[in-house]
């Protein structure tokens, strides 16, 4: 049985407090963030950030993970126009998120690839339990990660680091992206959500408008490359050659990839 790739039940909202949870949910594709997952996400957010009495966020996936990352499915079935459009929103959506006013929590069980690690990366702080998993899987597709993860990986791990990873595809345990830096805290499974809540708690009290501007100029040391853009335009053209064709014909069909180098 597929799961719908329409209405709001794809992205759920709670609040707790001044604690906003915005959870994916789409488990049997294990949270694949399809165009309805973003139409969700978008929403969701927006409707947080509007409301002055949430001061910060966690978003998590529902099931067994965080976010398998772009919905390959629709890849399939994607023109350049299409595809092109979807990568705008997804990069808009992880911008926004990396300059909300409110911070992120970024609440991780299970895998979070491709784009869902790029959300992750988008957030302040990531709590993963301990079976966590991230990576960037896309040069198994004959692609590249294109919401901003070759900026904001590497300048969170750095250049031969972040080579490896996004070169390799090779997937990080949560105790080594613990040891790196990206993760903030582990815990057990049964914990996670409540100590991000807890985290997202610590920052909800503290001054909200000195938050803001912390967020603002620690941002703005890592964020302004043009190297986000070239991301972006290098992804297209991947997604445009025979190999990207190849890769996302080979996942969806369930067979191994034969990339011709074209
Ligand atoms: N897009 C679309 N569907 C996805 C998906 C994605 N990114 N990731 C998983 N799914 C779907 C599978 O197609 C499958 O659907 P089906 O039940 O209709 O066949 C379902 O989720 C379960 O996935 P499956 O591959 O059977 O589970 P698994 O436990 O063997 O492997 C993953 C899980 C996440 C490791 C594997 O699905 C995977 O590698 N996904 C792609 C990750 C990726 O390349 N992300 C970057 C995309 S640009």
């Amino acid at each position: 049985m597929t799961a719908p790739d329409v209405g709001t039940d794809l992205v759920l909202t709670e609040r707790r407090g001044a604690v906003g949870i915005v959870t994916i949910n789409r488990p049997d594709k294990y949270n694949a963030i399809s165009p309805g997952v973003v139409d969700g996400l978008e929403q969701a957010f927006t409707e947080l950030w509007d409301d002055r009495g949430i001061r910060a966020v966690v978003l998590t996936g529902s099931g067994r993970a965080f976010a398998a990352g772009a919905d390959i499915a629709f890849y399939a079935t994607a023109d350049h126009t299409d595809f092109a459009a979807y990568t705008e929103r997804c990069n808009a959506l992880c911008d926004r998120i990396a300059s909300a006013v409110v911070p992120v929590v970024a609440a991780v069980t299970g895998v979070a690839l491709g784009g869902g690690f790029e959300l992750v990366l988008s957030c302040d702080v990531i709590v993963a339990e301990h079976n966590a998993s991230f990576g960037l899987p896309e040069v198994a597709l004959g692609l590249m990660p294109g919401w901003g993860g070759t900026q904001r990986l590497t300048r969170l791990i750095g250049l031969n680091r972040a080579k490896w990873m996004i070169m390799s595809g090779e997937r990080l345990t949560a105790a080594a992206a613990e040891d790196l830096g990206i993760v903030t805290r582990t815990c057990e499974r049964e914990n996670l959500l409540p100590v991000a809540v807890q985290l997202a708690d610590t920052l909800a009290n503290q001054a909200p408008l000195a938050i803001s501007a912390i967020r603002e100029a620690v941002t703005a040391a890592v964020t302004h490359s043009s190297g986000f853009r070239l991301e972006r335009q290098r992804l297209a053209t991947l997604f445009d050659s025979r190999d990207g064709r190849e890769g996302v014909d080979a996942f969806v069909h369930k067979r191994p990839a034969r990339f011709s180098g074209r």
